[in-house]
């Protein structure tokens, strides 16, 4: 889980060898393209809302974001780390109302009151050192009567069979740092979450798991992308030097053989916890 003196358990920066925030961009797309969907779908947006994407990293459901609430609508996102925003403002597209990029932590956002119709948290709220302190900053930026949705991968990692190749690596590679990292990503289950978003104020809160079957035409190539764009694997890469690397590449595509097809392709299924919630009725 993300240590509590650490503003971000998803310390990903871009570093001399690569573009890491590029990386996720383009890597993380296809594992979190039906997911983003899902989540705009269940938050209910309408043209001319006010919508904040919270830990936004390259602005996957801002862009979803805006072309829902159309031009008469904003969209704000706001992360902690400012090679996710730059990478996110190099890939905002200029056809929908310009997306407010900010650099903020998830407990202490720059926005007034009541500011937001909805907000939605893809991905993040696992990461934050304090989520409880995370949703009441939500709760206090979204309007009485407004939307909170987030998602995050259902844990364990074997609900996931592309996670339990991670772990399954990461633990014959006894790197802690990297075993830490990883661990955090599913530090959010449905409970864990539910109980937040009530300390927050939050009410009518549904938890529900949704899978969605991912194609990746080419594995191999995508193991080594997206390995480069999650904290755990610049950790072991930092640890194990290259070849550490390629080992550790080398042995997810192993542990997920069964699910690989001759030409390379694979299908595999990634579930993730859905929740929703509506916040207080009044104002403060
Ligand atoms: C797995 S990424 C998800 C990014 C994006 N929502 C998506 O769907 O791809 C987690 C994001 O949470 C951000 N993050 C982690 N801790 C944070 C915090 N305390 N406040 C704001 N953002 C944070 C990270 O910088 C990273 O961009």
């Amino acid at each position: 889980m993300a240590d509590s003196a650490d503003p971000t358990g998803f310390p990903l920066q871009d570093n001399a060898t690569h573009d890491a925030t590029e990386h996720y961009e383009r890597y993380s797309a296809p594992i979190m393209a039906p997911f983003v969907t899902a989540a705009v779908e269940a938050t209910d947006l309408f043209p001319g809302a006010q919508v904040l994407d919270l830990a936004c990293g390259t602005g996957f459901v801002a862009r979803a974001a805006a072309a829902q609430v159309g031009p008469t609508g904003h969209v704000a996102a706001a992360d902690l780390l400012e090679a996710m925003l730059t990478t996110a403002a190099r890939h905002a597209p200029r056809m929908y109302p310009d997306i407010e990029f900010t650099q903020a932590p998830a407990d202490k956002l720059p926005y007034p009151d009541d500011s937001f119709d909805a907000v939605v948290c893809q991905q993040g709220v696992q990461f934050f050192p304090d989520l409880e302190a995370a949703l009441t900053e939500a709760a206090r930026v979204t309007r009485p009567g407004g939307r909170f949705t987030a998602t995050a991968w259902t844990p364990p990692a074997d609900r996931n069979p592309y996670m339990a190749a991670h772990l399954k690596t990461l633990t014959e590679q006894g790197i802690p740092e990297a075993m830490a990292r990883f661990a955090t990503s599913l530090s959010c289950p449905a409970d864990r979450l539910t109980t937040a978003l009530t300390t927050a104020g939050f009410h009518d809160i549904t938890t529900r798991e949704i899978t969605f079957a991912i194609a990746f035409p080419d594995l191999t190539d995508f193991i080594t992308g997206h390995l480069r764009a999650v904290p755990w694997g610049q950790s072991l890469e930092q640890a194990g030097g290259p070849a550490g690397f390629t080992e550790a590449a080398r042995t997810i595509r192993e542990a997920l053989a069964p699910y690989t097809a001759p030409d390379g392709s694979a299908t595999l299924p990634f579930t993730t916890t859905l929740a929703t919630a509506t916040n207080r009725p009044t104002t403060r």
